[in-house]
């Protein structure tokens, strides 16, 4: 990260535990505006657990996590869903159209999505209109990946954290969303933190990445790091998953 990054997304000594065991270890970091930072580390490290910090459906026990300047704590509930979208390896839909999932976050807030947006959404994530009427029972894993990104999208989130969302994918399906999230960047700007254990991926996808190891953020910067870590666990993790 460079000094000229704004943050979209700041933590300053950010620490959370859960029956006083520490999950997320004093950190401090940003995530820097319009560009796709990617978040890697061992099983258990913590970053599912900083997800869900950032988007404020757990609260940190003590440290403050900034989004657009402002302390997440004085946001609405809703607001800040609705700022920071989270997309899941495998998001639960509900049984029925793929229309019906997409108005969902709208329902949930009393609202209604036009079909003609519905349409657009889907044209975003490249899948065709006729697939708003169809089961999403009937879609296949990476279509179903995309009406789950294409459902983040309703509400124009700034800040998209995606946790591992090609990891149950094939390599056709991957790609396209890999190019898919690329997009989405360059066309509005929105700041991506991506949740990858595929350390190729890491590197071709962030700009920045973010190494975190039990629950402690071990290094960060421009994402060839991984190329060369300082750290030695870090330089560990790395050689266990380059082989
Ligand atoms: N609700 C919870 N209650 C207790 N412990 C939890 C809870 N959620 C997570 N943990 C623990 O916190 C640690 C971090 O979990 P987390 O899911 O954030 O890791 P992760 O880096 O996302 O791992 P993975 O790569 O396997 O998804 C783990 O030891 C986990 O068991
Ligand atoms: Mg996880």
């Amino acid at each position: 990260m460079t000094t000229s990054d704004k943050a979209a997304l700041e933590l300053k000594h950010v620490s959370y535990s859960d029956d006083s065991l520490a999950i997320i270890n004093d950190i401090s970091g940003i995530f820097p505006e319009g560009k796709i930072t990617t978040l890697v580390g061992p099983s258990g490290a913590g970053k599912t657990t900083l997800f869900r910090l950032c988007n404020g459906l757990i609260s940190p026990n003590s440290g403050e996590i900034r989004v657009a300047g402002k302390d997440i704590s004085s946001y609405e509930p809703t607001e800040l869903r609705r700022t920071v979208g989270l997309a899941l390896q495998s998001a639960a839909m509900l049984r029925g159209t793929v229309f019906k999932n997409l108005e969902l976050p709208l329902t949930l807030q009393g609202g209604k999505l036009p079909e003609a947006d519905a349409a657009k959404l889907l044209e975003d994530v490249g899948l065709e209109a006729e697939f708003l009427q169809r089961n999403v029972r009937d879609l296949s894993g990476g279509q179903r990946q995309k009406v789950s990104i294409a459902r983040t999208l309703v509400n124009k989130p700034k800040i998209l954290l995606l946790d591992e969302i090609t990891s149950s994918l094939d390599r056709v399906s991957k790609q396209e969303v890999e190019e898919l999230i690329t997009a989405i960047n360059q066309r509005s700007q929105v700041t991506i933190v991506w949740i990858t254990h595929n350390l190729e991926q890491a590197l071709s996808i962030g700009e920045y990445t973010w190494v975190m190891i039990g629950g402690k953020l071990m290094e960060s910067g421009e994402s060839s790091l991984l190329h060369h870590p300082r750290n030695e666990s870090v330089r560990r993790f790395v050689k266990g998953e380059f082989t």
